[in-house]
């Protein structure tokens, strides 16, 4: 059986990831440093080791005791804001890290990766849907980090035969069983809004009401983790063949936050007390894939990802999980 390991294991998407690659035959190899991730999020059937993603030793160690196949790279820092206070951390974190871990890879033959990167490597989109072939702007460090690391796959591709695929997700959200979404701080809207409806907390932050939108609201592409799972999956069978290094991952359809907060309120049965705030820094009106692409090359096509039913499975983990995953 081929064996993958997956960086970033034991957080959102990736403990979401490792599920998914299992039920499809594969062997998971998981790593992560437990700096933003869950223990209690690991799969017990997996080799796990808590191991920076950036520990050439450790890892070259791991390596030749169990040689794996390709490598699945999604450990790294998610935060815009933290970024912006922070630039240091993000590229140390995502990308000297993610160098070492290629060069790691390099030295013990493995040939294959697919990277999560984010729609943040487009800015602010000067028009949308948003293709592929949209300039790459980043305005935070955390977009940078992401752009840089899709500049070092496609050097590895073209000098060390790497084959690699970049996935630029878009707002990743949802949950499936007994894996759901807990950062900590949570920046993310659906989960913010949740914790409200379930008086966790008492009132929910909307960041700018003035945005050349509709209602006023900032426009997010919102994907259901479970079909970021399956897009790995399809990568995976297909690293070498395919005839694009970066994809998005997304549905083509945009929500405001006005918009979300309405099915959170229509799920939960319970009123979400809102109160307005600037607008964030670096926040774009509108994010919204064209995912054209990951279907025709791959068949990709978006099948858990209508809002309601993201907004359903979040709202049955978070209520199960009210205080997020224990012991963390
Ligand atoms: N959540 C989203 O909406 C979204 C959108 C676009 C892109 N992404 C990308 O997807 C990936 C996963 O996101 P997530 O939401 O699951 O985040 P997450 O924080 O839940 O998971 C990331 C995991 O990586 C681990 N990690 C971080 N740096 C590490 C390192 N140097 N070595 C080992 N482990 C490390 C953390 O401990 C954490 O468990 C990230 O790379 C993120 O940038 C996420």
């Amino acid at each position: 059986m081929p064996q993958v390991m997956v960086t970033g294991a034991a957080g959102f998407i990736g403990s979401i990831v490792v599920q998914a690659l299992r039920d499809s035959g594969y062997d998971i190899l998981g790593i992560d440093n437990l700096a933003r991730g869950h223990r209690a999020a690991i799969d017990e059937g997996i080799t796990f080791y808590r191991v920076n993603a950036g520990d050439y030793d450790a890892l070259d160690r791991i390596l030749q005791q169990s040689p794996v196949d390709a490598v699945v790279h999604l450990a790294g820092y998610i935060q815009a804001s933290e970024s912006m206070a922070d630039p240091g951390l993000y590229y140390s974190n995502n990308v000297r890290d993610g160098i070492s871990l290629l060069e790691c890879m390099r030295r013990n033959g493995v040939t294959k990766m697919v990277f999560s990167s984010s729609a943040a490597v487009y800015g602010v989109p000067h028009s949308t849907p948003i293709t592929e072939d949209h300039a790459i702007a980043p305005i935070s460090p955390y977009g940078q980090s992401k752009a840089w690391m899709e500049s070092v796959l496609e050097s590895y591709a073209r000098s060390h035969d790497l084959q690699t695929v970049s996935l630029r997700f878009f707002n990743a959200a949802g949950a499936v069983g007994r894996l759901g979404e807990d950062h900590r701080p949570e920046t993310h809207l659906i989960p913010n809004a949740i914790r409200v409806a379930l008086r966790v907390d008492p009132e929910l932050a909307l960041f700018g009401d003035d945005y050349p939108t509709p209602d006023g609201t900032a426009i997010r592409d919102y994907v259901h983790v479970a079909d970021i799972a399956r897009a790995h999956v399809l990568c995976l069978e297909a690293l070498g063949e395919l005839p694009s290094l970066a994809y998005n991952v997304g549905t083509g359809r945009g929500y405001s936050n006005k918009e979300v907060v309405d099915m959170v309120e229509r799920v939960s049965l319970e009123s979400i007390p809102t109160r307005i705030e600037p607008r964030r820094p670096g926040d774009p009106p509108e994010l919204v894939a064209d995912a054209t692409a990951l279907q025709t090359d791959l068949g990709w096509t978006p099948q858990m990802s209508a809002l309601d039913q993201i907004v359903k499975d979040a709202f049955r983990w978070h209520r199960d999980h009210e205080r997020g995953y224990p012991g963390s």
